[in-house]
Protein backbone atom coordinates (compact mmCIF):
# COMPACT_ATOMS: atom_id res chain seq x y z
CA UNK A 1 0.00 0.00 0.00
CA UNK A 2 1.21 3.45 -0.63
CA UNK A 3 1.56 5.90 1.93
CA UNK A 4 0.83 9.82 1.20
CA UNK A 5 5.20 10.52 1.11
CA UNK A 6 4.78 8.32 -2.37
CA UNK A 7 1.73 9.66 -4.08
CA UNK A 8 1.95 12.55 -6.24
CA UNK A 9 -1.13 14.09 -4.83
CA UNK A 10 -1.40 15.90 -1.77
CA UNK A 11 -2.90 14.53 1.11
CA UNK A 12 -7.21 15.42 1.18
CA UNK A 13 -6.95 17.60 4.23
CA UNK A 14 -4.66 19.52 2.10
CA UNK A 15 -7.08 20.11 -0.62
CA UNK A 16 -9.56 20.90 1.83
CA UNK A 17 -7.34 23.89 2.70
CA UNK A 18 -6.88 25.43 -0.72
CA UNK A 19 -8.43 28.86 -0.31
CA UNK A 20 -11.93 29.80 -1.05
CA UNK A 21 -12.89 31.77 -4.44
CA UNK A 22 -15.22 34.10 -4.06
CA UNK A 23 -16.22 36.66 -6.07
CA UNK A 24 -15.32 40.12 -5.05
CA UNK A 25 -19.11 41.58 -5.07
CA UNK A 26 -21.08 38.22 -3.79
CA UNK A 27 -21.02 35.75 -1.14
CA UNK A 28 -20.76 33.55 -4.63
CA UNK A 29 -18.25 30.60 -4.02
CA UNK A 30 -16.73 30.04 -7.19
CA UNK A 31 -15.42 26.97 -6.23
CA UNK A 32 -18.67 25.77 -6.05
CA UNK A 33 -20.36 27.62 -8.75
CA UNK A 34 -22.20 24.61 -9.96
CA UNK A 35 -24.09 24.52 -6.75
CA UNK A 36 -25.84 28.25 -7.55
CA UNK A 37 -29.22 26.82 -9.50
CA UNK A 38 -30.81 29.46 -8.38
CA UNK A 39 -28.94 32.36 -10.08
CA UNK A 40 -29.47 33.62 -13.27
CA UNK A 41 -26.78 34.37 -15.42
CA UNK A 42 -28.37 34.75 -19.07
CA UNK A 43 -29.68 37.45 -20.65
CA UNK A 44 -33.60 36.60 -20.96
CA UNK A 45 -35.57 36.25 -17.55
CA UNK A 46 -38.47 34.47 -18.60
CA UNK A 47 -40.50 34.62 -14.59
CA UNK A 48 -43.51 32.91 -14.75
CA UNK A 49 -44.48 33.48 -11.38
CA UNK A 50 -44.39 36.39 -8.79
CA UNK A 51 -42.78 35.26 -5.57
CA UNK A 52 -45.75 35.80 -3.00
CA UNK A 53 -43.85 34.42 -0.29
CA UNK A 54 -43.22 36.36 3.26
CA UNK A 55 -44.15 39.60 3.33
CA UNK A 56 -44.99 39.94 -0.65
CA UNK A 57 -47.99 41.40 -2.13
CA UNK A 58 -48.47 42.05 -5.53
CA UNK A 59 -51.13 44.79 -4.78
CA UNK A 60 -48.88 47.82 -6.15
CA UNK A 61 -49.77 48.72 -8.96
CA UNK A 62 -45.94 49.43 -10.56
CA UNK A 63 -44.25 47.29 -8.35
CA UNK A 64 -41.98 45.24 -9.67
CA UNK A 65 -41.39 41.35 -9.01
CA UNK A 66 -39.06 40.22 -5.75
CA UNK A 67 -37.33 38.16 -8.05
CA UNK A 68 -35.23 41.14 -9.43
CA UNK A 69 -33.67 42.48 -6.70
CA UNK A 70 -33.19 38.93 -5.29
CA UNK A 71 -31.15 38.13 -8.89
CA UNK A 72 -29.09 41.72 -8.25
CA UNK A 73 -28.56 41.06 -4.41
CA UNK A 74 -27.68 37.69 -4.82
CA UNK A 75 -25.19 38.43 -7.27
CA UNK A 76 -23.78 42.06 -6.45
CA UNK A 77 -23.79 42.43 -2.85
CA UNK A 78 -22.70 40.05 0.39
CA UNK A 79 -24.32 39.99 3.40
CA UNK A 80 -24.01 43.07 5.46
CA UNK A 81 -23.84 45.37 2.39
CA UNK A 82 -26.41 47.96 2.35
CA UNK A 83 -28.26 48.56 -0.55
CA UNK A 84 -29.78 52.13 -1.72
CA UNK A 85 -33.02 51.90 -3.95
CA UNK A 86 -34.47 55.64 -4.88
CA UNK A 87 -37.90 54.31 -5.82
CA UNK A 88 -39.09 51.90 -2.91
CA UNK A 89 -42.53 52.37 -4.13
CA UNK A 90 -44.38 49.33 -1.45
CA UNK A 91 -41.02 48.22 -0.78
CA UNK A 92 -40.30 45.27 -2.41
CA UNK A 93 -36.46 45.52 -3.00
CA UNK A 94 -36.38 46.26 1.39
CA UNK A 95 -38.34 43.15 2.22
CA UNK A 96 -35.77 41.37 0.07
CA UNK A 97 -32.95 42.80 1.89
CA UNK A 98 -34.64 41.30 5.16
CA UNK A 99 -34.78 38.00 3.50
CA UNK A 100 -31.06 38.26 2.27
CA UNK A 101 -29.44 39.61 5.22
CA UNK A 102 -28.68 43.00 3.60
CA UNK A 103 -29.17 46.67 4.98
CA UNK A 104 -31.69 48.62 3.21
CA UNK A 105 -32.74 52.49 2.51
CA UNK A 106 -35.40 53.18 0.54
CA UNK A 107 -36.59 56.68 -0.77
CA UNK A 108 -39.84 57.03 -1.75
CA UNK A 109 -41.96 60.54 -2.58
CA UNK A 110 -45.45 59.40 -1.59
CA UNK A 111 -45.80 59.77 2.35
CA UNK A 112 -48.95 57.43 2.85
CA UNK A 113 -47.00 54.65 0.17
CA UNK A 114 -44.12 55.25 2.16
CA UNK A 115 -45.95 54.80 5.64
CA UNK A 116 -47.72 51.10 3.91
CA UNK A 117 -44.04 50.33 2.76
CA UNK A 118 -42.59 50.81 6.15
CA UNK A 119 -45.20 48.64 7.67
CA UNK A 120 -45.27 46.03 5.13
CA UNK A 121 -41.13 45.64 5.46
CA UNK A 122 -41.59 45.17 9.26
CA UNK A 123 -43.91 42.20 8.50
CA UNK A 124 -41.00 40.43 7.24
CA UNK A 125 -39.31 38.53 9.36
CA UNK A 126 -35.23 39.47 9.72
CA UNK A 127 -33.17 36.59 10.74
CA UNK A 128 -30.31 38.76 10.47
CA UNK A 129 -31.17 41.68 12.04
CA UNK A 130 -30.44 44.10 9.41
CA UNK A 131 -31.77 47.75 9.69
CA UNK A 132 -34.28 48.66 6.73
CA UNK A 133 -35.08 52.38 6.55
CA UNK A 134 -37.93 54.23 4.55
CA UNK A 135 -37.05 57.88 3.54
CA UNK A 136 -40.00 59.95 2.57
CA UNK A 137 -38.76 62.57 0.08
CA UNK A 138 -37.70 63.46 -3.88
CA UNK A 139 -34.46 61.36 -4.45
CA UNK A 140 -33.79 64.02 -7.25
CA UNK A 141 -33.70 66.77 -4.39
CA UNK A 142 -29.82 67.43 -4.64
CA UNK A 143 -29.98 69.77 -1.40
CA UNK A 144 -32.36 67.79 1.05
CA UNK A 145 -31.92 64.03 -0.03
CA UNK A 146 -27.86 63.37 0.05
CA UNK A 147 -27.86 64.58 3.86
CA UNK A 148 -30.57 62.50 4.57
CA UNK A 149 -29.13 59.30 2.58
CA UNK A 150 -25.77 59.70 4.72
CA UNK A 151 -27.28 60.04 8.04
CA UNK A 152 -29.22 56.66 6.92
CA UNK A 153 -26.05 54.56 5.67
CA UNK A 154 -24.14 56.12 9.04
CA UNK A 155 -27.27 53.79 10.97
CA UNK A 156 -25.89 50.93 8.92
CA UNK A 157 -22.16 51.41 9.58
CA UNK A 158 -21.36 52.20 6.16
CA UNK A 159 -20.64 55.77 4.21
CA UNK A 160 -21.27 54.35 1.07
CA UNK A 161 -24.06 51.62 -0.30
CA UNK A 162 -22.86 48.42 -2.20
CA UNK A 163 -25.93 48.22 -4.55
CA UNK A 164 -28.64 50.72 -6.04
CA UNK A 165 -31.59 50.05 -7.16
CA UNK A 166 -33.76 52.36 -10.06
CA UNK A 167 -36.95 51.69 -11.03
CA UNK A 168 -38.43 54.66 -11.77
CA UNK A 169 -41.77 55.30 -13.37
CA UNK A 170 -42.34 55.21 -16.60
CA UNK A 171 -42.80 58.43 -18.12
CA UNK A 172 -46.86 59.40 -17.97
CA UNK A 173 -48.13 55.51 -18.30
CA UNK A 174 -48.55 55.21 -15.00
CA UNK A 175 -49.49 58.44 -12.57
CA UNK A 176 -48.22 57.70 -9.52
CA UNK A 177 -49.43 61.16 -7.85
CA UNK A 178 -49.94 64.74 -8.51
CA UNK A 179 -46.71 65.93 -6.79
CA UNK A 180 -44.96 68.13 -8.42
CA UNK A 181 -41.71 66.19 -7.86
CA UNK A 182 -43.24 62.72 -9.47
CA UNK A 183 -41.42 61.42 -12.23
CA UNK A 184 -44.69 60.28 -13.81
CA UNK A 185 -45.84 63.96 -13.49
CA UNK A 186 -43.13 65.29 -15.85
CA UNK A 187 -44.83 67.15 -18.75
CA UNK A 188 -42.20 65.52 -21.40
CA UNK A 189 -39.48 62.85 -22.45
CA UNK A 190 -36.88 65.60 -21.69
CA UNK A 191 -38.08 66.62 -18.45
CA UNK A 192 -38.65 62.99 -17.66
CA UNK A 193 -34.37 62.48 -18.42
CA UNK A 194 -33.42 65.45 -17.04
CA UNK A 195 -34.89 64.26 -13.69
CA UNK A 196 -33.80 60.86 -14.15
CA UNK A 197 -30.36 61.82 -14.46
CA UNK A 198 -30.83 64.38 -11.27
CA UNK A 199 -31.18 61.24 -9.46
CA UNK A 200 -28.43 59.38 -10.99
CA UNK A 201 -26.25 62.67 -9.54
CA UNK A 202 -27.37 62.38 -6.17
CA UNK A 203 -27.18 58.48 -5.28
CA UNK A 204 -23.82 57.99 -7.13
CA UNK A 205 -21.45 59.48 -4.77
CA UNK A 206 -22.83 56.65 -2.42
CA UNK A 207 -22.60 53.94 -4.54
CA UNK A 208 -18.84 52.39 -3.43
CA UNK A 209 -16.31 52.49 -6.67
CA UNK A 210 -16.91 49.06 -8.52
CA UNK A 211 -20.10 48.10 -7.19
CA UNK A 212 -23.51 47.98 -9.22
CA UNK A 213 -26.35 50.02 -10.53
CA UNK A 214 -29.01 48.37 -11.51
CA UNK A 215 -32.27 49.98 -13.37
CA UNK A 216 -35.41 48.36 -14.53
CA UNK A 217 -37.09 50.41 -16.91
CA UNK A 218 -39.12 49.86 -20.23
CA UNK A 219 -39.94 51.09 -23.24
CA UNK A 220 -42.94 52.71 -24.27
CA UNK A 221 -45.49 54.07 -27.62
CA UNK A 222 -45.50 57.93 -27.98
CA UNK A 223 -47.20 59.35 -30.64
CA UNK A 224 -47.35 56.34 -32.78
CA UNK A 225 -43.59 55.50 -32.61
CA UNK A 226 -41.59 53.51 -30.39
CA UNK A 227 -39.79 55.32 -27.97
CA UNK A 228 -37.06 53.92 -26.46
CA UNK A 229 -37.10 54.83 -22.88
CA UNK A 230 -35.00 52.29 -21.71
CA UNK A 231 -32.17 53.30 -23.74
CA UNK A 232 -32.32 57.08 -23.21
CA UNK A 233 -31.85 56.00 -19.61
CA UNK A 234 -29.25 53.87 -19.91
CA UNK A 235 -27.79 56.89 -21.83
CA UNK A 236 -27.92 58.88 -18.46
CA UNK A 237 -26.21 56.07 -16.13
CA UNK A 238 -23.61 56.05 -19.13
CA UNK A 239 -22.76 59.80 -19.28
CA UNK A 240 -22.50 59.43 -15.00
CA UNK A 241 -19.34 56.89 -15.42
CA UNK A 242 -21.13 54.27 -14.76
CA UNK A 243 -20.00 51.03 -17.70
CA UNK A 244 -23.11 48.79 -18.66
CA UNK A 245 -22.20 45.56 -17.64
CA UNK A 246 -25.33 43.76 -19.13
CA UNK A 247 -29.03 44.44 -20.41
CA UNK A 248 -31.48 41.72 -19.41
CA UNK A 249 -34.42 41.52 -21.04
CA UNK A 250 -37.12 40.03 -18.59
CA UNK A 251 -40.97 38.86 -19.82
CA UNK A 252 -43.92 40.89 -18.37
CA UNK A 253 -46.70 37.97 -17.98
CA UNK A 254 -49.66 38.90 -16.82
CA UNK A 255 -49.62 42.93 -17.25
CA UNK A 256 -52.33 44.01 -15.70
CA UNK A 257 -53.59 47.02 -17.79
CA UNK A 258 -53.62 44.50 -20.56
CA UNK A 259 -54.91 41.42 -18.78
CA UNK A 260 -58.40 40.38 -20.08
CA UNK A 261 -57.78 42.96 -23.15
CA UNK A 262 -55.53 40.94 -25.07
CA UNK A 263 -57.82 40.69 -28.51
CA UNK A 264 -58.35 44.31 -28.30
CA UNK A 265 -54.75 44.74 -28.24
CA UNK A 266 -54.03 42.22 -30.85
CA UNK A 267 -56.29 43.79 -33.11
CA UNK A 268 -54.91 47.19 -32.07
CA UNK A 269 -51.28 45.70 -33.11
CA UNK A 270 -52.35 44.75 -36.18
CA UNK A 271 -54.17 47.70 -37.74
CA UNK A 272 -51.45 50.09 -36.39
CA UNK A 273 -48.39 47.99 -37.17
CA UNK A 274 -46.89 47.73 -34.24
CA UNK A 275 -45.97 44.84 -31.95
CA UNK A 276 -47.47 44.97 -28.04
CA UNK A 277 -45.24 45.52 -25.01
CA UNK A 278 -44.18 42.03 -23.53
CA UNK A 279 -40.90 42.91 -21.70
CA UNK A 280 -39.27 45.32 -20.04
CA UNK A 281 -34.99 45.71 -19.28
CA UNK A 282 -32.83 45.37 -16.03
CA UNK A 283 -30.08 46.70 -16.63
CA UNK A 284 -26.82 46.14 -14.85
CA UNK A 285 -23.99 49.03 -14.55
CA UNK A 286 -20.89 49.27 -12.70
CA UNK A 287 -19.73 52.25 -11.45
CA UNK A 288 -16.14 53.20 -12.25
CA UNK A 289 -14.90 50.57 -13.50
CA UNK A 290 -14.20 50.32 -17.39
CA UNK A 291 -12.10 47.08 -17.86
CA UNK A 292 -13.15 45.10 -14.76
C1 LIG B 1 -42.26 52.00 -10.57
S1 LIG B 1 -42.59 52.48 -8.94
C2 LIG B 1 -41.45 51.54 -7.98
C3 LIG B 1 -42.07 50.26 -7.49
C4 LIG B 1 -41.20 49.45 -6.57
N1 LIG B 1 -40.06 48.87 -7.25
C5 LIG B 1 -42.02 48.33 -5.95
O1 LIG B 1 -41.72 47.15 -6.16
O2 LIG B 1 -43.01 48.67 -5.29
C6 LIG B 1 -41.91 54.07 -8.87
C7 LIG B 1 -42.11 54.80 -7.55
O3 LIG B 1 -41.34 55.99 -7.57
C8 LIG B 1 -42.03 56.98 -6.84
N2 LIG B 1 -41.48 58.29 -7.27
C9 LIG B 1 -41.82 59.04 -8.33
N3 LIG B 1 -41.07 60.17 -8.38
C10 LIG B 1 -40.22 60.10 -7.34
C11 LIG B 1 -39.20 60.96 -6.84
N4 LIG B 1 -38.91 62.13 -7.45
N5 LIG B 1 -38.51 60.59 -5.73
C12 LIG B 1 -38.81 59.41 -5.09
N6 LIG B 1 -39.78 58.58 -5.49
C13 LIG B 1 -40.48 58.91 -6.61
C14 LIG B 1 -43.50 56.74 -7.16
O4 LIG B 1 -44.34 57.26 -6.16
C15 LIG B 1 -43.55 55.21 -7.26
O5 LIG B 1 -43.97 54.64 -6.05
Amino acid sequence: MKSYDSMSDPPLEKKADKPKKVSPFSDIDLGRWREYEDIITDSLWLIPERDRSGAHLADYHGNFVPQIPYQAMRRFTKQGDTVLDAFLGSGTSLIECRRLGRHGIGIELKPELAQQATERIAGQENPYNIITQVLTGDSSDSARTPPAISKALKKTGKTQAQLVILHPPYHSIIKFSDLAEDLSGCRDVETFLRKFGQVVDVVTPFLEDGRFLVLVIGDMYAEKEWMPLGFHCMQEVMNRGYSLKSIVVKDMQNNRAKRNLENIWRYRALVGGFYIFKHEYVMFFRKGKRNG
